[in-house]
C-alpha cells in the first residue's frame, strides 16, 4: 500500500469524521478510521468496501495515549510507514449553563477535545515526518473566535486546538509537516442534535457534515493564494468566514457586545 496516499481519522464512525473518511476513500486514499463506536465503524467499513476502496478500522479512545500509539502503529504497519494526513477530529460538546453541567462531564470534554489531540499529534509525528508533504488537520470551531456562553468549556477546548495548531505549524514546518485547523460553525450532526442555546437560535445550524468534509479536502489542496499567505485556519461557510474576518478588525468591546447579543444573554 506504500504507493497510495493514506489518512488516519479519529472519531470517524459518525458525523464529520465519517463524511471525511468517505471523501478520502473516493479520492483513492487508504483510510484509517478509528472511534469508540465499533458498530458505526463497521457500517462505514461496509460502505467504503462497496466503493472498492481500502479501509482499516479499529477501536480507539483518543484519551488513551497507549491505545492511540498502538492504533497509529498498526495502521502505518499496513501502509509501509506512510502517513500523509492525520485528522484529529474526535470531539464531544456539552451545552448549557456552566454551573449546571456536571463537572466530571466537563473534565471528560476537556480530555477528549484537548488531550485527545495531543495524543494524536504525538503518536503521528514520526510517520508524518517520514512522509513527504504530510499534513495535520485539527478540528477547531467558530467557538474559538470568542468564548461562547452556554458552551464555555467546549469553546475553551477549541481555543486549545487553535493554539496548538498555530504553535506546531511553526514548529513542524522544518520537518515538512503542514498543520492546519478547520473552523466550522454549528453542523447538523449528532453533536448538535437537540441542543438549544442562544447562538443556535440566533445563528441556526446551517452546515452539513459533507460541507465540512469538502472543506477539509479543499484545505489539503490549497489555491496558490492560500499557499502564498500560508493559511493556517480554514473557516467553513459564510457565517464563520464573516465572523472570523470581522473579529480581526473590530475592537474588543464590540466583539464582546456582538457575542453577547448573539448568545441572547
Ligand atoms: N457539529 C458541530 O456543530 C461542530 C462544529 C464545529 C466543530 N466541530 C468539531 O468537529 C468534530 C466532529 O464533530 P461531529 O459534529 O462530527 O460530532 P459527532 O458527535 O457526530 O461525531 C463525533 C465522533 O467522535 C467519536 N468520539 C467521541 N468521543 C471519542 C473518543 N474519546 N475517542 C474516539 N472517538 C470518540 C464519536 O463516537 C463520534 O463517532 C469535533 O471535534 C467537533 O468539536 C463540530
Amino acid at each position: 500500500m506504500g504507493n497510495r496516499k493514506t489518512v488516519f481519522i479519529t472519531g470517524a464512525a459518525a458525523g464529520i469524521g465519517r463524511a471525511t473518511a468517505l471523501n478520502f476513500a473516493a479520492k483513492g486514499y487508504v483510510v484509517g478510521a478509528y472511534d469508540i463506536d465499533s458498530a458505526g465503524l463497521q457500517s462505514l467499513a461496509d460502505e467504503i468496501g462497496r466503493l472498492g476502496a481500502t479501509i482499516v478500522t479499529g477501536h480507539l479512545d483518543v484519551t488513551d495515549s497507549d491505545e492511540m500509539a498502538r492504533c497509529v502503529n498498526e495502521f502505518t504497519t499496513q501502509t509501509e510507514g506512510r502517513l500523509d494526513v492525520m485528522i484529529n477530529n474526535a470531539g464531544i460538546l456539552l451545552a448549557g449553563r456552566f454551573q449546571e453541567i456536571d463537572v466530571a462531564a466537563q473534565l471528560k470534554e476537556i480530555d477528549v477535545n484537548t488531550k485527545g489531540v495531543v495524543n494524536g499529534l504525538y503518536a503521528a509525528f514520526p510517520y508524518l515526518q517520514a512522509t513527504a508533504r504530510s499534513t495535520v488537520v485539527n478540528l477547531a470551531s467558530a467557538s474559538a473566535i470568542y468564548g461562547q456562553a452556554e458552551l464555555a468549556t467546549y469553546s475553551a477546548t477549541k481555543f486549545f486546538v487553535r493554539g496548538i495548531t498555530e504553535a506546531l505549524d511553526i514548529e513542524w514546518g522544518r520537518y515538512g509537516i503542514r498543520v492546519i485547523a478547520i473552523w466550522p460553525l454549528y453542523v447538523q450532526t449528532a453533536m448538535t442534535h437537540g441542543i438549544s442555546t442562544g447562538t443556535t437560535k440566533s445563528l441556526g445550524i446551517q452546515l452539513t457534515a459533507q460541507d465540512v468534509a469538502d472543506a477539509i479536502v479543499a484545505a489539503l489542496e490549497p489555491s496558490r493564494l492560500r499557499r502564498a499567505v500560508h493559511q493556517v485556519h480554514f473557516p467553513v461557510g459564510d457565517q464563520t468566514t464573516f465572523m472570523m474576518t470581522s473579529s480581526r478588525f473590530i475592537p474588543a468591546w464590540l466583539s464582546r457586545l456582538l457575542n453577547k447579543r448573539l448568545a441572547q444573554a
